[in-house]
Order: structure tokens, then C-alpha cells, then sequence
């Protein structure tokens, strides 16, 4: 730890809108992380950092010493090229379920390291957990071993990986400061490049639904992450897309696998089917291989990998997912077309039915969950089911009627759902 360096001048210079030196930069992710610096004197950088953002070369710095913090995994051992993809997070997204057995199908090792789900977006482990037996907690020569046989694997990142980050989010998430440009940035792809992979897709999202509310806010996201990739030779290419509507037609655990089935046995919804295949083109392009995403889906060989993915991992691919021992049924109140279904509704109806979590601590139920049986463009009749809440625990359910209260609406007219990928940043 450098003597010349202190606290005090690296919270001054970005008070002042200055720039750190790539020294403070290192000094800072490194002291704080091993206890050197008091949470006060971080929070103070992270809130200037918040107010007056990072340069470009400064935010490459940062992210390098966050991944510095830990170890990285070395795939060069897997023998094929290598591609993960992250999301932003929304309600109703279960892309990464069909999207990795896929890619892998399609040649490529697909290394996803995930977390779990915080407040009303659901989180990738948790879904998977309500399979029978499956197993999130690999180690790092159990990950490579997968990635060399099935180029599949969906597993937690171990705590080795940039645990700066997990200081610093702690932080943030006491401080107000979670909503930095700079910081989500970093925060993303020091795990993503901590984790070896080679080439990474971003579905950035914007909506009621997602963590940033407005398209302007998530093209700059996406930009300054597709940024870092390609300063740490990862290549990075981000997809943004729309997060009003929820994705699918269920939102919960268990129900989110089962519909994912669905996708690869060549059904499914088909706004989820439209973005798997077209993150997992974008994913097999970068890992330079020429195979077709639909064709692999069409012919059974992505529904394979998924079993042999869950199999590896200690799953019964052919146990029944849990059932909720409650479902309360909504009917449409009259003949129409769905107008409105509001994601950011949807999602904390699904998180209080006990889908997700408050605290990270917390325990998630497997079966509970809101089904919609019809999305926003199509035709309800009166009295149909519109929609299913799913719980164990039926005091449950007036928490959840309630953020559904104004999140839907059916009218005389038909409306069309807007696109779905709204554009791509490389
Ligand atoms: N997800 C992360 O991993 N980090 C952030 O800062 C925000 C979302």
C-alpha cells in the first residue's frame, strides 16, 4: 500500500470533479477491500463518484482493480470458444434458462455465473432451485469439467470472484448509491470478466419492469459496459430491450422452468423464444461459430443439453416442479383486448406471493408466482381466466391483488405490442 496516497485527497479530488490517478484508483479498490478504509470515508467517494461520474480510462482502472480483488478463472482449458450473456434483470425473465443449453448446442461453452434474485426481478439460481436436487454450488474444476463435456453451466459465482464488488455493493445499497452509471458498469462486468469468459452479450433493459427506468439511462449503460469489455479484450456486444410488458406469461420459480420447457421442446411464448434466439445469434457469432440458434432449438438438441445440464448438476429433469397448494384466479371483467399488463406490477405481485426475496437472506417459495394467460395485443372474453395467483400461503394474497390493482387493462380496441429489441450497441 503506497504511503503518498491518502483518503482524504482521493474524496477531495472527486468532490471536485477531478480524476483519480490510476495509483489512488488501485490504492482505494484495494485498501477498502482488505479493511484499510472506514465505511464512511468509501461512502463519501462512492456518493462524489455518484454526482460526478468516472473518465472513461478512470472506470477501466476501477474495474480492472475490482477484478484484481479476486481470482479468475482460467477456461482455457474448456476447448471451445467461450460466451456468456448477462441481463439487467426484469420480471419474467428466464432467458438464461433455454438460452445456455442452446448456445452450447450450438458449439460454443457458456460459463453463467449467476446471483440470485433481489426484490421484484427474480434471480436465475433461484429458478433453478425448484428442480429436484439441483446443485448451484460447483466448484471451479467441476465448472470447467462441465464446460469441456457440455458447454452448460449455470451455477453461483463463488465468493473468489471479485469481492471487491460484494463490499462495495453493500455499500452502495446502504448509501443511495446504486443508481451510478459508472458503478452498476463495473460492478457487472468485473464478475462477468472475473469468470474467464471470452465474449459477452448484454440484454440491457429499460421499462417499469427494469432497473433503468428510461432507454437514454440504459443506452449509457450499455455503451460504458460494452466499453470495459473491449478494454479488457472481452468482446462485448449489448442488446437493449423493452421491460414494460413482463416477459412470457409466467413470473415466479418453478412456473418459469415449466414454461421454459416449453421453449425447448419448440413451443413457448413468443416474445421469449424472439429474444432467446436473438441473443443467442448474437452469442454464437461472437464465439465465431456457424450454426443456427432456431435450428437447434427446432431439432432437440438445446432440450438435450438442458437435460444433461440439470442431470450434471445433481437435478431430476424428470421430477414434477413444485405445485402451489393455493391459486386465485382473476377473470376478465369484460370482452376485449389487453391493453396494458404493467411488468413492475406483475413483479412485486410474484415477490410477495413469496417468488422472491427482501433481504438476501431470505428464503424463496419454488411454486409461487402470477400466471397471465393473455398479454398485452391479445383478446380476453369475459369471464375467462385472466390471471392465476400461485402461493403456499394464501394471507398472502391481498398484498399481491393489490400492486396488480391499475397494473392491467382490457379495452374495446386492439393495441400492438411494441418491439421487443430496440436496438444494438457494439
Ligand atoms: N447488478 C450488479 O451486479 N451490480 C449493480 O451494481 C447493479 C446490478
Amino acid at each position: 500500500m503506497s504511503t503518498s496516497i491518502n483518503m482524504i485527497d482521493v474524496i477531495r479530488t472527486k468532490r471536485d470533479g477531478g480524476t483519480l490517478s490510476d495509483a489512488q484508483v488501485r490504492w482505494f479498490i484495494d485498501a477498502y477491500t482488505s479493511g484499510g478504509v472506514a465505511d464512511e470515508q468509501a461512502s463519501a467517494l462512492l456518493m462524489a463518484v455518484f454526482f460526478r461520474g468516472m473518465a472513461p480510462g478512470e472506470l477501466a482502472t476501477w474495474t480492472a482493480a475490482m477484478i484484481a480483488s479476486g481470482e479468475r478463472l482460467d477456461l482455457s482449458k474448456v476447448g471451445r470458444p467461450t460466451v456468456d450473456k448477462h441481463s439487467t434483470g426484469g420480471v419474467g425473465d428466464k432467458i438464461s434458462l433455454p438460452l445456455v443449453p442452446l448456445v452450447a448446442a450450438c458449439g460454443a461453452a457458456v460459463p453463467q455465473l449467476s446471483g440470485r434474485g433481489l426484490g421484484h426481478t427474480g434471480g436465475t439460481l433461484d429458478k433453478l432451485e425448484s428442480i429436484a436436487g439441483f446443485r448451484v454450488a460447483l466448484a471451479n474444476d467441476e465448472v470447467v469439467d462441465q464446460l469441456r463435456t457440455l458447454g452448460a453451466v449455470i451455477c453461483a459465482a463463488g465468493d473468489g470472484l471479485a469481492p471487491a464488488d460484494r463490499k462495495l455493493y453493500a455499500l452502495r445499497d446502504v448509501t443511495a448509491t446504486v443508481e451510478s452509471i459508472p458503478l452498476i458498469a463495473s460492478s457487472i462486468m468485473s464478475k462477468k470478466i472475473a469468470e474467464g469468459t471470452e465474449s459477452l452479450v448484454l440484454d440491457v433493459k429499460f421499462g417499469t419492469g427494469a432497473f433503468m427506468a428510461d432507454e437514454v439511462s440504459a443506452r449509457q449503460l450499455a455503451e460504458t459496459m460494452v466499453g470495459i469489455g473491449a478494454a479488457h479484450g472481452v468482446r462485448t456486444v449489448a442488446l437493449l430491450t423493452a421491460m414494460d410488458v413482463p416477459l412470457g406469461r409466467t413470473a415466479g420459480n418453478g412456473i418459469e422452468v415449466a414454461e421454459t420447457l416449453d421453449v425447448l421442446r419448440g413451443g413457448g411464448p413468443s416474445d421469449v423464444v424472439e429474444l432467446t434466439l436473438a441473443l443467442a445469434r448474437e452469442m454464437v457469432a461472437l464465439a465465431g461459430l456457424d450454426a443456427d440458434p432456431a435450428v437447434a432449438l427446432a431439432d432437440g438438441s438445446a432440450l438435450a443439453t438442458w437435460r444433461a445440464m440439470i442431470g450434471a448438476q445433481g437435478g431430476d429433469p424428470d421430477a414434477p416442479l413444485p405445485e402451489a397448494s393455493h391459486v386465485q384466479v382473476v377473470r376478465a371483467p369484460s370482452s376485449g383486448y389487453v391493453t396494458q399488463l404493467d411488468a413492475r406490477g406483475v413483479g412485486v405481485a410474484a415477490w410477495r406471493l413469496g417468488a422472491g426475496r427482501a433481504r438476501k437472506e431470505d428464503p424463496v417459495s419454488p411454486s409461487a408466482g402470477v400466471v397471465w394467460h393473455a398479454t398485452v395485443g391479445e383478446r380476453v372474453e369475459e369471464g375467462q381466466p385472466f390471471l392465476e395467483l400461485r402461493t403456499d400461503d394464501p394471507s398472502r394474497v391481498p398484498a399481491a391483488l393489490e400492486a396488480l390493482d391499475g397494473a392491467w387493462r382490457i379495452g374495446p380496441e386492439p393495441v400492438e405490442r411494441g418491439p421487443l429489441v430496440i436496438d444494438r450497441i457494439s
